[in-house]
């Protein structure tokens, strides 16, 4: 060991070559962390639309209508709710809450299409009558068509 050389005082070269890769890559991450978002806004993936017009949301007489009185369906990506009010009285709206987007179901006992998220209350015309939505829900059309069998099929389609 040469004599002006005090142990300690010399980088170790395996060392600094570790603090040098943990350096590099923490601000490749944080790079990476910043672009990634920026670039996501810039160029947002594209939104599966509905390929038709139309979507059949089932037999008018679906168990799940008459149990729990409503379904959600999907117009591609967009969930809609298709109410039964009555055994051939169908409505249909955008299943995403207008305040901040959650998803809406219907109380059947009480007739309201309800919002869990900050309890908002919207009536059977898709309109605002209780929290803090700031719209009606967007209605889509529906009607009752004679299906296979004699069996009644709900069409939900854009209105
Ligand atoms: S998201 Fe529906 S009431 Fe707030």
């Amino acid at each position: 060991m040469p004599a002006d050389v005090t142990p300690g005082t010399i980088p170790d070269p395996d060392r600094r070559r570790l603090l040098n890769w943990f350096l590099g890559t923490s601000f490749g991450a944080l790079l990476a962390s910043i672009v990634y978002p920026v670039a996501r806004f810039l160029n947002p993936p594209e939104v599966e639309t509905a390929a038709t017009n139309e979507v059949d949301a089932g037999a008018a007489n679906d168990p799940e209508f008459v149990a729990k009185g409503y379904k959600i369906v999907r117009f591609g990506s967009e969930p809609v709710i298709v109410v039964r009010v009555g055994e051939t009285d169908f409505r249909a709206f955008s299943a995403v809450c207008t305040h901040l987007a959650c998803i809406v179901e219907y109380l059947k006992a009480n007739q309201i299409i309800h919002c869990n998220c900050h309890n908002a209350q919207f009536n059977l015309q898709g309109q605002v009558v209780g929290g803090p939505p700031p719209k009606p829900l967007p209605p889509f059309g529906v009607h009752v068509v004679a299906g296979a069998e004699g069996s009644a099929r709900v069409i939900v389609s854009r209105s």
